[in-house]
């Protein structure tokens, strides 16, 4: 089972952008690209600085601090390519967003 939790709504997030929001005290940037909600840990695998701090332009979000970039649809690194996000589950009911804050393995 699931920790579903309410992370916002679509009316508030709009195709192409992305929102900071804090779930169960973890911050959380939701990105909105290609009719999809994604969610990563809003914390860089490099120095742990907000990811929602950066820009996202269309599938690439690209960290503020040195420029790492990763594909939102996968949470891979764009570069370095080995870089990873820690991504959560997501699913919408109707407009409003839903994160599984579960940790994994649990
Ligand atoms: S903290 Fe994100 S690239 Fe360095």
């Amino acid at each position: 089972m699931g920790e579903w939790m309410t992370a916002g709504s679509l009316n508030d997030l709009w195709e192409g952008e992305m929102v900071a929001v804090e779930l169960n005290a973890v911050p959380v940037v939701l990105c909105f690209v290609n009719g999809a909600v994604f969610a990563y840990e809003d914390r860089c695998p490099h120095l742990a600085n907000p990811l929602s701090a950066g820009r996202l332009d269309e599938h690439a979000l690209t960290c503020a601090a040195h420029e790492w970039a990763f594909d939102v649809r996968s949470g891979l690194g764009i570069n370095p390519m080995e870089a990873r996000l820690r991504g959560f589950p997501v699913r919408l009911d109707g407009e409003t967003i839903l994160v599984d804050m579960r940790p994994a393995g649990s």
